[in-house]
């Protein structure tokens, strides 16, 4: 894929997109061995750049969509010795990092990358992307406790959004409520918190969506790479413009 010089630079971390147009009308920058001091140019994977003499190194970017098991945390590094997310993409070359966290016993959706201006930009509020939990609660939930969840509950860091809550079913034989939550914040353990709040303490969790990226086809523990237009389509919802 093609792309503008000044963002590739700044994509490399050489400098802000605005600081690198400046090193390229001041002819600092170099495409295959020659001078480029024109703003438009785009370049290819292939290119070969130097700023002042010295090669930039490209990193390639990756975007991994994740089946996160319970009992994982997610970080790279667990200093209690704990499995950790990292643990199931040691054979992934580029440096990738959790988008966000699931809890160590919330299974589900996690997006890995190591594109730093979408991982910034899908976790600031004002743009969150809708994630779908599905909950199993113990016992019967009443429509009005579920309308609690719609309107927004009263936690200790504030009201949150209005949330889009669907009763799924009640399993008689377990007891056990099943219903989705959809909500665009991501606070620390919400979910989990929103039904503390109304009595119904969450017995299980699992992020089935994120977006319009589903599970679908992934099996748990299993990483697949988006494709370039799931790529688009995350960075669209999230406000980033090519
Ligand atoms: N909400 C929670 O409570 N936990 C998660 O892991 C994600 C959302």
């Amino acid at each position: 894929m093609e792309e503008r010089l000044q963002k590739v630079l700044a994509q490399a971390g050489v400098a802000s997109r605005r600081e690198a147009e400046k090193y390229i009308t001041a002819g600092r920058v170099k495409v295959n061995g020659k001078v480029v001091r024109e703003l438009g140019t785009k370049v290819d994977e292939r290119a070969y750049i130097q700023v002042d003499g010295k090669p930039v190194k490209r990193e390639h970017k990756v975007y991994l969509l994740f089946y996160k098991p319970r009992g994982v945390v997610t970080t790279m590094k667990d200093p209690e010795g704990r499995r950790t997310v990292a643990d199931y993409v040691r054979d992934v070359p580029e440096r990738v990092f959790p988008v966000g966290r699931l809890d160590y016993n919330t299974e589900g959706l996690l997006l890995l990358t190591n594109d730093g201006d979408l991982a910034q930009a899908m976790m600031h509020p004002s743009h969150g992307v809708n994630k779908t939990y599905e909950v199993t609660v113990p016992g019967i939930v009443p429509e009005a406790k579920l309308d609690q969840l719609r309107l927004g509950v009263p936690l200790e860091d504030g009201m949150t959004a209005p949330a889009v809550v669907q009763l799924a079913q009640y399993d008689h034989d377990k007891n056990l409520t099943h219903f989705t939550v959809t909500i665009h914040e991501g606070r620390n353990r919400q979910v989990r918190r929103m039904c503390d709040y109304i009595g119904f303490p969450v017995r299980t969790l699992k992020r089935v969506k994120m977006g319009s990226l589903t599970l679908k086809g992934l099996g748990r523990g299993r990483c697949r790479d988006l494709d370039p237009d799931e790529v688009k389509a995350l960075k669209k919802a999230c406000g980033l413009h090519d």
